[in-house]
């Protein structure tokens, strides 16, 4: 924790994946959002503006006390309410089967123990509901990964445990969702956090 890790991070956070490219993936995740929706890595409520009507209330996850700081204006300009659950995507205060969606943008590189978080993810999803991800990973290039493998100690540190080498789609497959769409891609960008893993899953 610290400085750093508490203030900074999530000020650096929400500028960077505040750029155009990252909140035009940010649309293209959202759009088929719908019902009850928990965001695990809430952040900075990037994705608030991208909501649709239909989505009928939010509930968010996220450790960082200091992001829903930053976050607060986004939810009051946001037509859908937001109500923080909890802090930590490993153990989510919500009722099995109670979420119709669960949304998680470039956070399954950092929760520590991200097949914890996606166990509680598929318990509280209903059993119609999906997981819409969006996240970075490892690259099947072996060069790419290669400096994923060299750089990932120091992202941990730099990055508050975020991660560059996660089998994404292997995480979410092991935790018992079938990814029923994914597209993988390099988004500008340096190649070792770049690779994206972009798809919808179901229980
Ligand atoms: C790279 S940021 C992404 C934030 C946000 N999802 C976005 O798209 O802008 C990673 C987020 O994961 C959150 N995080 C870290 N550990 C977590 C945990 N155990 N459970 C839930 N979220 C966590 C961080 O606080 C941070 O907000």
């Amino acid at each position: 924790m610290g400085i750093y890790n508490d203030y900074i991070l999530p000020l650096c956070t929400n500028w960077v994946l505040g750029r155009r490219i990252f909140l035009m993936q940010r649309k293209l995740v959202t759009k088929e959002l719908r019902g009850i929706v928990l965001e695990v890595g809430f952040g900075t409520g990037l994705n608030l503006p991208y909501y649709p009507d239909r989505v009928k209330k939010v509930y968010a996850v996220d450790p960082s006390l200091f992001g829903r700081k930053v976050a607060a204006k986004r939810i009051n300009n946001c037509s859908v309410p937001v109500e923080f659950v909890g802090l930590d995507g490993e153990d989510i205060p919500l009722a099995s089967e109670s979420v119709d969606v669960v949304l998680s943008t470039w956070t399954l590189c950092t929760i520590p123990g991200v097949s914890n978080a996606l166990g509680e993810l598929w318990r509280v999803l209903k059993s119609n509901g999906r997981l819409y991800f969006i996240e970075h990973g490892v690259s099947p290039d072996v060069d790419v990964a290669k400096w994923q493998h060299r750089l990932n100690p120091l992202q941990k540190v730099i990055a508050g445990g975020c991660q560059l080498n996660r089998e994404i789609d292997k995480l979410i497959n092991e935790a018992g969702f079938h990814i029923d769409v994914m597209n993988n891609f390099y988004m500008n960008g340096p190649s070792f956090c770049s690779y994206m893993y972009k798809g919808i899953a179901s229980k």
